[in-house]
């Protein structure tokens, strides 16, 4: 079971990382969160004030910083260069601008190598848009995470106000379905249901019942 390898792909707000976490822990798997690999390399173009639409410096940035992970209790610790910017990468500038970021060929490139050897020396849960078509195009396992985007807007402003955060709903629901036209529209890898992939939709499921379907499709892959 060590060497299993499971791709999670879906749109945002399916609840993803959530689940991928738990199903990993429960696997004795290592969590890959590539969607903060993406959102590491917007935070430092954000802080060098490159423009999202210069390719050239952010493939640049995407070559040289250095992405490290650290599991915690809570699930894991961002790093870039050495410094823990777990809480930068969920700002709002960041999300903003993660999309159009991702979209560019020499970023991905850089994170898919860096993904693809991850995966190559440990059995893993990886989460993301392009896993199970483009990453781990062979996974033993891979699942397609997805809700309504009502369904999915709700659980992320629920989870953003207990936070502390005030937000508009529709604002909210407007900006996931925007992300999502972005990602499934890009040229490269685009966010992308791979054809053997399992289609586990939420809506309506709570956490554990998403978990225990996806344990289940896991063992049955052992
Ligand atoms: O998963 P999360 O919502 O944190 O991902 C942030 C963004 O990173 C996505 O909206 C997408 O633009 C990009 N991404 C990607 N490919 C992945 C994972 C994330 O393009 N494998």
């Amino acid at each position: 079971m060590k060497t299993l390898r499971v791709a999670l792909d879906g749109p945002a707000g399916a609840g993803k990382s959530t689940v991928a976490k738990l199903v990993a822990k429960s696997l004795g798997l290592t969590y890959v969160d590539t969607g903060a690999m993406y959102r590491a390399i917007t935070w430092k173009a954000l802080q060098e004030q490159i423009n999202p639409a210069d390719e050239a410096a952010l493939t640049a940035i995407s070559s040289r910083v250095q992405i490290d992970f650290k599991l915690t209790s809570e699930g894991q610790d961002v790093f870039l260069d050495g410094v823990d910017i777990t809480e930068e990468i969920r700002a709002r500038d960041v999300t903003a601008n993660v999309s159009a970021v991702s979209a560019v060929p020499g970023v991905r490139a850089s994170l898919v190598k860096l993904q693809q050897e991850i995966a190559n020396k440990m059995g893993v849960v990886m989460d993301g848009r392009d896993i199970g078509t483009v990453v781990l195009p062979d996974a033993d396992v891979k699942i397609w995470l997805t809700a309504s985007v009502e369904e999915r807007a709700r659980r992320r402003y629920e989870e953003m106000t207990a936070k502390g955060h005030q937000l508009d709903f529709e604002q909210l629901k407007r900006d996931i379905e925007r992300r999502d036209e972005l990602d499934s529209g890009r040229e490269h890898s685009p966010m992308k249901r791979a054809d053997d992939a399992v289609i586990v939709d939420t809506s309506g499921l709570g956490i554990e019942a998403v978990v225990e379907k996806i344990l289940h499709i896991c063992r049955s892959a052992e």
